[in-house]
């Protein structure tokens, strides 16, 4: 039987995980992520867990198709709530937005206890993930990027500890690596900056009092960017 091909956004996730390590797929849906871990031997084992029981029945079907049911443990639940902490060395949420993924932690404090390895990767709320990561006792390790389509993707590698405090920049495109950087790096501050001028744009005359802090953050977002950016070009 051919063996899974992951899109690039999955396969940027599996790239993150250690051979051998004790996984847990949080939010699995159809179990390609784990499914294609152990085609590859890069695990022997893994947990997966779902909110809803229609996705874990086809993780379940997926498991089945290719004779793994045995080697997958399935859990319906929220999150982590039904996973032991030394089920889970390394951890992967993805596919879901960032307020979720936040709060399936905060919903586990033991993911900030230990050797762990989390392999994040948000649909959306970047800036306050990255956040709520830097305030809750986690530090962001690496972030890698990934293109499916015309959409960019990011994955962040986050560990229990703490990180140099971010700028408003950083929260929103991740903090820039010294020499060799990402090389879709360019097309994500591109983007963003976009965003950012657009958003400036659309409450530039505004004389709401919530839109005055709102601006001026907008307005550290977008000099931080443009930052990134010239320093990319040298
Ligand atoms: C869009 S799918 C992503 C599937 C896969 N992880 C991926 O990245 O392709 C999101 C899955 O997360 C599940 N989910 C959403 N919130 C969850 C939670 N709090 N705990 C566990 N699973 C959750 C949904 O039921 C759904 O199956």
């Amino acid at each position: 039987m051919r063996p899974i091909e992951l899109s690039p956004r999955l396969r940027a996730v599996a790239d993150l995980v250690p051979a051998g390590t004790k996984f847990v797929d949080v939010g699995t849906d159809h179990a390609y992520l784990p499914v294609y871990l152990i085609q590859q031997g890069v695990l022997d084992r893994a947990v997966v867990s779902d909110l809803r029981s229609g996705p874990l029945d086809r993780a379940r079907q997926t498991a089945a198709h290719y004779g793994l049911t045995e080697r997958l443990s399935f859990r319906l639940c929220d999150g982590l709530a039904r996973v032991a902490p030394e089920e889970g060395e390394t951890i992967a949420i993805a596919g879901m937005g960032g307020e979720t993924i936040a709060a399936i932690l905060n919903a586990a404090p033991w993911t900030k206890l230990g050797k762990r390895r989390l392999i994040l990767q948000p649909m959306s709320a970047l800036p306050d993930l990255r956040g709520w990561l830097e305030g809750a006792g986690y530090a962001i390790v690496r972030e890698v990027l990934c293109q499916e389509g015309k959409n960019l993707y990011t994955v962040l590698l986050a560990e229990p500890g703490t990180m140099p405090p971010l700028t408003p920049a950083e929260r929103w495109v991740g903090r820039q690596e010294t020499g060799r950087g990402d090389p879709l790096r360019p097309a994500l501050l591109e983007r963003q900056r976009r965003r950012v001028t657009r958003a400036l744009e659309g409450i530039a005359h505004s004389t709401r009092p919530e839109d005055i802090p709102w601006r001026a953050e907008l307005q550290a977002v977008l000099t931080g960017l443009e930052a990134m950016e010239k320093e990319l070009e040298v």
